[in-house]
């Protein structure tokens, strides 16, 4: 994994947001991670503990605070105009809510027209034509749906169109933020395979944040877990699932309802109790020393780093001790 060409370096990324009385919410508070050439990495955590605004901020949407975030070798929060263009072309983005970050009153062409045009991508309208229902047929929709308006369409129907929006200028890479939460339990498997076929159909490198660990297992390589603000474990999708190192991890796997009841007995429910500290005021050690099962003296005064615990396995948490460089 790591010969591979990195696409996305991101390292001690913050992003404060102001906050009351001269204070700062501290929304992303010193993450590092990669992202390889063609894998999907998964995000997950609570609502709140920063995917969005690590996720934006990594795609340069928001500013950064501290930190540095490079695409295939360039500063993104440094980029000329020109570059940037370039990275609009490259970078595509879906988000949670398909209501929200589309215009109900456009024509479903217009969506899908507006970034081939932008970039001239086609010769002429005969070529775009053709490219706009390339991609309703690759989105599951149909050549009908061209000449209708957003709001003749389902929540799941309008995710599609996002995703041909997105497709529309051949990215290389593509950010997804919680793009099925919004939809119907029944839509959101049909949502998950269709971004899993064109994402090894179109060599996509993704970047995909869900808060629930039952989908993002199926679609990612890699998963990093944050909570307020930090990134806590990092690893492959299958180890983080069956043999997770950080207490908080263990209890976001819990929280999982299992089919199987065998499995599901085995399993010990490690209940997440207590809130979540503020932000603004993060807890001096480990920010969810308050409320781990395993918390020791340790962990309320020294803050964990994340080690490299097993080979490609990082946690940050005092359970391991401090590994010898
Ligand atoms: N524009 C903003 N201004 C101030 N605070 C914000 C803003 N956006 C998000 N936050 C705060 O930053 C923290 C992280 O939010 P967010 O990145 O949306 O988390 P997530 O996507 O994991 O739910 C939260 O405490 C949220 O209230
Ligand atoms: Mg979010």
């Amino acid at each position: 994994m790591n010969d591979r060409e990195k696409i996305l370096e991101v390292k001690n990324l913050k992003k404060y947001y102001p906050a009351k009385h001269g204070n700062y919410l501290k929304a992303v508070d010193g993450v590092t991670f990669d992202i390889y050439r063609g894998e999907t990495l998964g995000i997950v955590g609570e609502s709140g503990c920063g995917k969005t605004t690590c996720g934006k901020t990594c795609i340069g949407i928001l500013p950064k605070t501290d930190g540095t975030v490079y695409f295939r070798g360039k500063d993104i929060h440094r980029m000329t105009r020109k570059q940037r263009f370039a990275f609009t072309k490259e970078v595509q983005m879906i988000f949670q809510d398909p209501y929200a970050s589309l215009d109900p009153h456009q024509k479903v062409y217009n969506i899908i027209a507006e970034g081939i045009r932008i970039h001239r991508l086609a010769g002429n309208k005969t070529e775009e034509q053709k490219m706009v229902l390339e991609l309703l047929e690759m989105a599951g929709l149909l050549a009908g749906h061209a000449s209708r308006n957003v709001h003749e369409f389902s929540g799941g129907q309008r995710q599609r169109i996002g995703i041909a929006r997105a497709l529309s200028v051949n990215p290389g890479f593509l950010f997804c933020d919680e793009p099925i939460s919004a939809l119907d339990v029944s839509i959101q498997a049909q949502i998950i395979n269709l971004l899993m076929d064109l994402k090894k159909e179109k060599d996509l490198t993704m970047f995909f944040i869900a808060h629930d660990l039952s989908i993002v297992r199926h679609i990612s390589d890699r998963i990093g877990v944050m909570y307020l603000g930090k990134m806590v474990e990092l690893t492959d999708s299958d180890t983080l699932y069956d043999h997770p190192l950080h207490p908080y991890t263990e209890a976001l796997l819990t929280a999982i309802p299992i089919a199987d009841p065998d499995i599901s007995a085995g399993r010990k429910q490690m209940i997440l109790e207590g809130e979540v500290p503020s932000p603004v005021n993060p807890p001096q050690g480990c920010r969810f020393a308050g409320r781990c099962k395993k918390c020791m003296g340790i962990c309320h005064d020294t803050e964990p780093v994340m080690q490299e615990i097993e080979p490609n396995h990082w946690a940050a948490c005092h359970l391991y001790g401090r590994k010898e460089k």
